[in-house]
């Protein structure tokens, strides 16, 4: 009888992120704008917080929620920033990073058959997720409403199979956020339906003028909202592995057990860092976001110098220009600029196929890199 392994699992896909990273690797001279992490060191304290865990033997496992005094500090955060509360004891799970938090998230709630709804172009972690589950993924196109989804759109969207709705704002891939106006306006749609709503907001201490406005904010989606969140932007810790998901707590429970059964807990001394980062270092994000800002102007200046089309972002530090004028497919464009005008950037495409024409550009790049790769796009646009 012939070895065969998950049906959903052999449908996967190399992310098209990765494919086209695989070609950066011959490419060493190319000015790289590909990345999707903070180029700041992890804060001062927080390194020395883990340093200090190991150097105490906290190293063994914590509960499987994660620190106590970690999860406090997460609920302490969230209500100093934006008046919210969840219980330490119950609503909160540590995760190892965001992602670990999605994929529980999804496995807890979705059964075979049901249908999510992604507003995209979008990060390539949900989908899948999604499809392992035996879900299948609704998109909501977003790229003729400046990447903000319509509710019109979104109520047009759901049926009987809806289980889920994803939100990732500000967003990955093209920095934009949602002004309260237009959150009111979507909540007032999610408040007439019985479906989960999952919003991830890593991005959310990287958003550059107003406040972020959180989901989790709507008392009216509480009970059905599933806040993921993690340190991994806000300070610049993506290697150290801490996400969290906040929710209520009839749920948790459930989310608690896909979580202890896929990896027990997260890794212990990065927990006692993270408690450091939320309880001591809250303004570090605010300090990124001035540089943030700078870059962002300068780099969104300068497409628009070129004749891009771009749309101003207002969060993360990503852009996400189109392309669609040359009427070249993202994929062959991107590699096209990296071969001919030594300039990496992530083609749209890899963020589905709503994505095709257009070109993801991280600015989590020094300023003399950022100059070089703009002047270096420039000249490669004149040629084209
Ligand atoms: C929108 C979004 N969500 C989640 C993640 C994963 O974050 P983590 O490093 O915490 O797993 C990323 C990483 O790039 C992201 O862009």
């Amino acid at each position: 009888m012939k070895l065969t392994i998950n049906e959903h699992v052999e449908m996967l896909q190399v992310p098209g992120i990765r494919q086209f990273s695989n070609k950066l690797i011959h490419f060493p001279d190319a000015v790289n704008l590909t990345i999707g992490q903070p180029d700041f060191s992890t804060p001062e304290a927080v390194k020395l917080a883990g340093i200090k865990a190991i150097e105490n033997n906290q190293t063994g496992y914590s509960h499987n929620a994660g620190l106590l005094e970690l999860r406090q500090a997460v609920s302490s955060f969230f209500n100093w920033k934006y008046g919210f509360s969840y219980e330490a004891e119950n609503e909160i799970v540590i995760t190892n990073g965001a992602s670990e938090g999605i994929d529980s998230v999804f496995r807890t709630i979705l059964s075979p058959g049901d249908e999510v709804i992604l507003p995209t172009p979008l990060y390539l972690g949900y989908e899948p997720i999604i499809n392992i589950c035996g879900a299948k993924v609704v998109y909501l196109d977003t790229t003729d409403t400046e990447f903000r989804p319509s509710p019109e759109r979104l109520e047009s969207l759901i049926t009987s199979k809806t289980k889920a709705i994803l939100f990732n704002f500000p967003s990955n891939p093209t920095g934009v956020t949602i002004e309260k106006e237009r959150m009111n306006e979507l909540v007032a749609v999610l408040e007439k339906y019985q479906l989960f709503i999952i919003s991830d907001e890593i991005y959310s201490e990287n958003t550059f003028s107003g406040e972020h406005v959180s989901f989790a904010q709507y008392e009216v989606l509480r009970n059905r909202l599933f806040l993921i969140h993690g340190l991994s932007k806000s300070h610049s810790m993506t290697g150290w592995r801490i996400g969290y998901v906040l929710g209520p707590a009839n749920f948790m429970e459930t989310v608690l057990k896909v979580h202890l059964y896929n990896s027990v807990c997260a890794s212990v001394p990065s927990q006692h860092a993270g408690i450091v980062a939320l309880n001591e270092c809250r303004h570090t994000p605010t300090e990124m976001n001035v540089e943030y800002m700078k870059r962002r102007d300068f780099v969104y200046d300068r497409l628009r110098g070129m004749g891009l089309d771009v749309v101003k972002p207002n969060g993360a530090f990503y852009i996400f220009p189109s392309i669609k004028k040359y009427g070249i497919d993202s994929f062959s464009f991107a590699t096209k600029l990296l071969e001919e005008g030594g300039v990496a950037a992530v083609p749209g495409s890899a963020f589905t196929e709503y994505g095709e024409g257009y070109l993801r550009i991280s600015y989590a790049y020094a300023m003399p890199v950022l100059e070089k790769g703009m002047d270096r796009l420039e000249k490669f646009l004149q040629r084209l």
